[in-house]
């Protein structure tokens, strides 16, 4: 159980969702004029997406403003003259293959150990079918990719991934006929929202069809605040005694919102207001604070992980310190994650006291028992170390040595809030 003294309170807006970034500086690259992009984080991961633009001649430098901002200028691609590092960013891989496709470009991509270690299967298969010559480590990187592409896709099983659905999108503006891309409802939308937003030749029934499209004019717009680095904030608030917490201009989609729902589910003091519909993406303000009787026994399956796949790890924090069980089933996806994350969470969790099962899809967690202080193995993964970090705070853990590097792949400033919001 928790027994920390310290409280956080504050209110802050947060730097740009990192799903939605990656897919908004892609989009623009296609656009000869300029367009201008508020609120982009500074994470390793979008930078990796950012660089790739960049060594394919897009344009892409700082934009004077309060925010963070860029201005793109793409519209010509060249072949890289380097193979591209896409880092730890599975989404800065899969759709990139994707947007090369569209462009009918050449290159090579690398990336780093974990990525090296990630199963690209269900995206280079389709793209094969599509004509694209790859030449793969057994379906792993490094990937050389040529592009030419020769007829659309039509594929019959649903995509029941958000980056495998995107980098099709993407190689389907290659062609003059419609291809046909079958997806899972739950699989996040913003590539769907970006495509109306930018007036594309796409629609989405239970199928996605999209064909090559004319881009029109640069646009502006502002990325809303990362609704999966809120969720760190508000389960530590939740938790933590006197704590409460307002989160501004933050996303509100509701195929990124299954954590909060879940929450106020469970009966967690949280509000949201503000709500701002007036862009392509969504905001809203998040106030949270501290409740005293969270319901637990709580279920997740395949009929609500999706909308929350990202926030397994903090949920599994969260369950630590919740009466009852939680079961977390039909979660084999996190198992090729940037780590095995129901691995990582169980090693880590068993060491600390806590009372712990571990099946092929899932795990089991019973709340409510005391931890134990302990280092915490990362696994290299951003979102194990930010999740234990909470955790370690909230049993003031001795840990000796903290994970700043690895954090920053999607939350640079978490330590920085940490300190500035802990009173
Ligand atoms: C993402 C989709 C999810 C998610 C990842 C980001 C995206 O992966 O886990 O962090 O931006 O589309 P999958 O597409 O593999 O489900």
């Amino acid at each position: 159980m928790y027994n920390t003294n310290k409280k956080i309170i504050g209110e802050i807006a947060l730097d740009g969702d990192k799903s939605i970034a990656h897919r908004i500086l892609m989009m623009a690259s296609f656009i000869p004029e300029t367009s201008i992009i508020y609120n982009v984080p500074n994470c390793l991961d979008v930078n990796s997406t950012k660089n790739c633009l960049k060594e394919c001649g897009i344009s892409i430098k700082p934009h004077f403003h309060l925010i963070p901002s860029l201005e793109v200028k793409g519209g010509t691609f060249r072949n890289p003259e380097k193979p591209l590092d896409c880092g730890n960013s599975g989404s800065t891989l899969r759709m990139m293959l994707g947007l090369f496709a569209a462009n009918g470009l050449t290159g090579k991509f690398i990336g780093d150990e974990s990525l090296c270690r990630r199963p690209m299967k269900r995206i280079i298969n389709p793209l094969i079918q599509m004509g694209v010559s790859i030449e793969s480590n057994n379906f792993k990187l490094p990937i050389s990719i040529e592009s030419n592409v020769e007829k659309a896709l039509s594929l019959n099983k649903k995509i029941n991934s958000a980056q495998v659905k995107s980098s099709l999108m993407l190689a389907a503006l290659a062609m003059e006929e419609y291809s046909k891309i079958p997806y899972d409802i739950d699989t996040r939308n913003h590539m769907e929202l970006i495509y109306n937003f930018l007036d594309l030749n796409f629609r989405s029934t239970e199928n996605i069809y999209v064909k090559k499209s004319k881009f029109k004019k640069g646009f502006r717009t502002q990325i809303p605040g990362d609704i999966s680095n809120a969720a760190f904030l508000i389960a530590a608030v939740l938790l933590i005694p006197g704590s409460s917490i307002k989160i501004n201009n933050v996303l509100y989609n509701k195929t990124r919102f299954g954590f909060i729902d879940l929450l106020i589910d469970m009966g967690a003091n949280i509000k949201i207001d503000n709500i701002d519909d007036r862009h392509y993406e969504k905001m809203c303000t998040i106030t949270a604070q501290y409740t005293k009787n969270l319901r637990g026994n709580i279920e997740i399956n395949k009929n609500n992980i999706m909308r929350m796949i990202d926030e397994i790890p903090i949920l599994c924090i969260l369950a630590t310190q919740l009466e009852g069980m939680t079961v977390i089933k039909d979660a084999k996806e996190l198992r090729i994650k940037e780590s095995d994350r129901i691995g990582a969470v169980f090693e880590n969790l068993f060491k600390m006291g806590c009372d712990i099962e571990e099946f092929e899809d899932g795990l089991i967690i019973k709340g409510g028992k005391k931890l134990y202080s302990t280092n915490i193995n990362s696994f290299g993964d951003h979102r194990i170390a930010i999740s234990f970090e909470i955790l370690n705070f909230l049993i003031e853990g001795k840990m000796t040595y903290s994970f700043e590097k690895i954090i920053d792949v999607s939350f640079p400033k978490f330590y920085e809030y940490m300190d500035h919001f802990i009173k």
